[in-house]
């Protein structure tokens, strides 16, 4: 305690306490040493694992004034595998994911938002399913919609019947800096215009497993309109 005490005394540091890096969102104190090397670390390897460089033969699945999303197949080059694996690896650590593996990689599908500046600020990992369990709604009454977003979160629970559903959304994600900008809305359509071929999934044919606080936030408002 007393060695981790030392290393923030406040020797007149312009900013103590914790501050957040605009490029990489990490929140950190910066006159702490240890804190401010592993965001150091931590700063290099996100902008490292976002990067784009391009490839010769991409599939664009849609384009935007800002950007474009690419999909990743399975059946894809070495060198985009090998991207999309790296991209997925960033994300489960920022959703503090353990597992490393996916359940089924042969059909795994990897949806990249790539920015204008060539930048990968939104991956996310779909694969087949085929049932899935409802959120079940709240009851909507004066009461709840008073309550705080958090606690409306916490009222949620899942339906224990299993539903017919096509694709699961393992995993979604969007660079910390560039959320509310419908990045997230529109990878899912995304998916959901090229996950089958010569079909286009409703929205209660997709299903977003175990999804934290900010995802069951997005998926009810997704899957509202
Ligand atoms: N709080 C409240 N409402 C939200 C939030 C939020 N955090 N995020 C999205 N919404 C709602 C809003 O109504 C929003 O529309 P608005 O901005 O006009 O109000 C609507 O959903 C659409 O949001 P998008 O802009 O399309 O979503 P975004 O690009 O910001 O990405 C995401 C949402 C992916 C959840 C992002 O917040 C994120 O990456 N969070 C951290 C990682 C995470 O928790 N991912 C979900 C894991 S669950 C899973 O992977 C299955
Ligand atoms: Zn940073």
């Amino acid at each position: 305690k007393e060695a981790e005490d030392q290393l923030v005394i406040d020797a007149g540091q312009k900013h103590f306490g914790p501050v957040a890096c605009s490029t990489c969102g990490m929140i950190y104190a910066a006159a702490n040493l240890e804190d401010e090397a592993q965001h150091v670390q931590y700063h290099q390897r996100l902008l490292e694992g976002i990067r784009y460089v391009g490839w010769k033969k991409e599939r664009v699945i849609a384009e935007f004034w800002d950007g474009k999303i690419i999909m990743v197949s399975p059946d894809d080059p070495k060198y985009a595998l090998k991207k999309a694996e790296e991209v997925r690896e960033l994300v489960d650590a920022q959703l503090g994911f353990q597992q490393t593996s996916l359940r089924c990689p042969s059909k795994t599908k990897t949806y990249m938002f790539v920015s204008s500046e060539k930048k990968i600020v939104g991956c996310l990992i779909a694969e087949p399913i085929r049932e899935a369990f409802r959120v079940l709604p709240e009851p909507c009454t004066p009461e709840s919609s008073r309550q705080e977003p958090l606690e409306r979160h916490r009222a949620w629970r899942c339906s224990t019947e299993p539903e017919p559903a096509m694709c699961g959304i393992s995993r979604i994600w969007v660079f910390a800096l560039m959320r509310r900008k419908s990045i997230a809305s529109r990878m899912v359509d995304a998916v959901r215009s090229s996950f089958m071929y010569g079909s286009f999934l409703t929205t209660s044919e997709i299903a977003f497993s175990d999804p934290t606080p900010d995802g069951k936030l997005f998926a009810s408002t997704y899957c509202k309109v």
